[in-house]
């Protein structure tokens, strides 16, 4: 970063007036061109300027670190940046840099010009050199005219929330999702492997309508346990304790949206089953076995859970957000806008409140990740990778099989030519394997939708 100290706001006082002042400077030194600068600004506008989000931006922390961040400021008025200090997710000089940047617009547009490498580091950070040289033995930008960067800054839809009412959203998401004090108990009951699974049982057996999923979910397909259970504590025994915390997490989920319109749980839980599947096949794919393949089956199925919880609770941002996407805004931009968040972070903050595996919440939270964003992240886990590679190919369009290819059976398959091939080189799959694959894995899921669809609705 060029020049750290000559960027503060005090430097120039007025802190547009510098940004205003060093785009000028950088235009008449033909170091940027009108397009450059317009196009940066241009972005600059669309900066989501929170915290958090500048805190990416400089690849401090990621963003499931400000998901706990924000979970730990719901009930303090401690800053963000304290926080990430208390908890060691960033240190001190970064917290000061991000305060930097979120003040200062010329920081903040040097450090989009290097992001977006339209100017090498070492170039501009000459140029500035030579911009606060000027600056200094002559008190103001000797040559040229001051360029009106308002004219040049276009904003773009950007987010209408601030920090506040971000936090006043999620306190009222808290409230609304609360999940019953039984699970909690249950889940954390299980956390000791040897635990009773007959005190187990009678925890959930105080929750009727937790009990009758449980049953449904144990007896389903999409357990697929070869004799039927009729007891809680018979189910309990059957699945073990590691796929009870699985049935129990479901469980909840679906007990707690179980408002949504049938129309739109049958899309849902279709593409969440087929996504859980192909999460399941792509982990085999990479020679996973055992627990994380149940892992796999779960956090494909919760991935999308964000999104219930906008179908459910906020039903006006919900059409809001519709109609944003409808005039051509990009889904996760227009819940950005209306929510403060997307459905994927919205769903990572549930998992993170209601205190279910990490595995999970990332998953959740990076399921509609760039293949950028997913190789940058520190701790990226094959879990969260194969969800993000999942949810993207459980949407992909089913063609009729073309003539030359499917002989005299013709039928239809899986149409993966818009995957391209960075995508499918980071995910390590071939797209002939994924469709030979599709037709089980679309079966499968097809074959747990009827007994799942019985579960979702309120019974
Ligand atoms: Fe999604
Ligand atoms: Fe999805």
């Amino acid at each position: 970063m060029p020049e750290a100290e000559s960027t503060t706001s005090t430097a120039s006082g007025n802190p547009m007036e510098l940004l205003r002042e060093m785009v000028s400077f950088l235009l008449a030194k033909r170091v940027l061109s009108a397009d450059d600068v317009r196009r940066v600004l241009k972005l600059q506008g669309r900066i989501d300027r929170r915290f958090g989000s500048l805190a990416v931006l400089k690849g401090y922390v990621s963003p499931h670190d400000i998901i706990y961040i924000l979970y730990k400021q719901l009930d303090s008025d401690v800053k963000a940046g304290d926080v990430a200090v208390r908890h060691k997710l960033m240190t001190p000089a970064q917290v000061k840099e991000v305060l930097l940047l979120q003040t200062n617009p010329a920081r903040l547009f040097l450090e989009i010009l290097i992001r977006t490498r339209t100017i090498l580091a070492s170039n501009l950070q000459l140029a500035m050199r030579e911009f606060y040289k000027q600056k200094a033995a002559a008190g103001k930008v000797p040559a040229g005219h001051l360029m009106d960067v308002q004219d040049l800054i276009k904003p773009t839809r950007q987010s209408r929330l601030d920090a506040d009412s971000l936090k006043f959203q999620l306190k009222r998401l808290r409230e609304l999702a609360a999940l019953p004090g039984v699970v909690h108990r249950v889940l954390g009951l299980l956390q000791n492997p040897h635990v009773e699974m007959q005190e187990v049982a009678q925890v959930i057996e105080g929750d009727p309508g937790l009990s009758i999923r449980l049953l449904r979910l144990a007896n389903s397909a999409f357990f697929g346990l070869s004799s039927k259970v009729g007891t809680v504590h018979k189910a309990l025994i059957t699945l073990g304790v590691k796929n009870v915390q699985k049935t129990i997490i479901t469980a909840s989920v679906l007990e707690k949206f179980n408002a949504i319109g049938q129309q739109e749980a049958g899309d849902f839980w279709r593409h969440a089953l087929l996504t859980s599947r192909w999460t399941h096949r792509l982990l085999e794919l990479r020679n996973f076995r055992g627990e994380l393949l149940d892992d796999g089956v779960m956090a494909g199925l919760l991935h999308d859970t964000g999104k219930l919880a906008i179908w459910q609770y906020f039903p006006e941002a919900n059409a809001e957000i519709k109609g944003l996407v409808k005039s051509g805004a990009p889904t996760e931009e227009a819940e950005r806008e209306v929510l403060g968040m997307p459905h994927a972070e919205i769903g990572a903050f549930l998992f993170q409140l209601w205190n279910f595996p990490a595995g999970l919440l990332q998953a959740a939270c990076y399921h509609h990740a760039s293949t950028a964003v997913l190789g940058g992240l520190k701790d990226m886990t094959p879990l969260t990778a194969c969800v993000n590679a999942a949810c993207r190919i459980a949407h992909l369009p089913v063609i009729a099989r073309p003539e030359a290819d499917g002989g005299d059976e013709g039928g239809e398959m899986l149409d993966a030519s818009s995957l391209d091939q960075e995508f499918l080189a980071f995910h390590g799959v071939n797209a002939d394997a994924l469709v030979m694959a599709a037709p089980q894995v679309m079966s499968e899921a097809e074959e747990m939708l009827s007994s799942f669809l019985s579960q979702a609705p309120a019974t």
